[in-house]
């Protein structure tokens, strides 16, 4: 019987309400050079740009809405009775603004905003720039708290106590190419957890599940949620 779930949700999941991925057609990465705007040298390089491409990012995500899958998650997490650890590569807030609780970001969150010469994080304001100064340090070295390439994700230690302790991982909306995120069905595997991958079509790491089921976040996360919450009684 499957007590504890771990959740890992990509671009994918939120790709309903509007936001969009990285790697599809069209996707983020075929608008915006990485390397400019999503690195530690990028930023050094030129902090307004990489200020410009994640104020956007943040007003997109304020007029996005949850869409079923988040809901379902949520749903999911409150219903179940053993535990959902819920694990996001996605820096908006759909997930919370769900309902979900304890989410963890491991890329860093698009409204928050981190002091890179003394560590002290605040809320984000709508639009940042590389004049703002830190509100306690007086720096101004003001990043968006967002995990770039070549840095190390957060939380990683507690992820990998859940990946240990889980019976079943799930992978959702995610192409499986950025590492860590990606190794951990192998991780999961080689702890014996069951493995089952929920995707628009089958990702490059397809091959390593137990099992994949493929469509729409929007319709395959509420069937699949509602086939683990089946037989499962709900206070009335
Ligand atoms: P990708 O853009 O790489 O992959 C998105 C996945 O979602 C693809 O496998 C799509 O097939 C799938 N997809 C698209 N629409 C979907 C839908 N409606 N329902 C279900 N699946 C759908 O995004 P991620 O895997 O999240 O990191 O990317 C991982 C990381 O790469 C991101 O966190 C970001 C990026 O560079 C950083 O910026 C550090």
């Amino acid at each position: 019987m499957v007590q504890n779930i771990v959740i890992l949700t990509g671009a994918g999941v939120s790709a309903e309400s509007g936001l969009g991925t990285f790697r599809d057609e069209g996707g983020l990465w075929s608008q915006y050079d990485l390397k400019e705007v999503a690195t530690p040298k990028g930023f050094a390089l030129d902090p307004a740009k990489v200020h410009a491409f994640y104020n956007a990012r943040r007003l997109n995500c304020l007029m996005a809405a949850p869409n079923p899958a988040h809901f379902a998650l949520t749903t999911l997490q409150r219903q179940f009775p053993g535990t959902v650890t819920l694990v996001t590569q996605n820096i908006d807030d759909l997930h919370e603004r769900a309902g979900s609780t304890g989410v963890i970001h491991m890329h860093g969150t698009i409204t928050g905003a981190l002091c890179a010469a003394c560590g002290h994080r605040w809320d984000a304001p709508r639009a940042m720039a590389a004049t703002d100064a830190c509100p306690s340090c007086g720096k101004t070295a003001t990043r968006p708290d967002i995990v770039w390439f070549g840095e190390i994700p957060y939380h990683m230690p507690e992820i990998d106590a859940a990946l240990m302790q889980a019976d079943l991982f799930v992978a959702i909306g995610t192409s499986g190419s950025v590492y860590p995120a990606a190794g951990f069905v192998a991780e999961a595997r080689a702890c014996g957890v069951r493995t089952l991958e929920l995707n628009l079509e089958p990702s490059e790491t397809a091959r390593t599940f137990d099992e994949g089921r493929y469509g729409p976040a929007s319709k395959i996360v509420p069937d699949w949620v509602a086939e683990m919450l089946a037989g499962v009684s709900r206070p009335t």
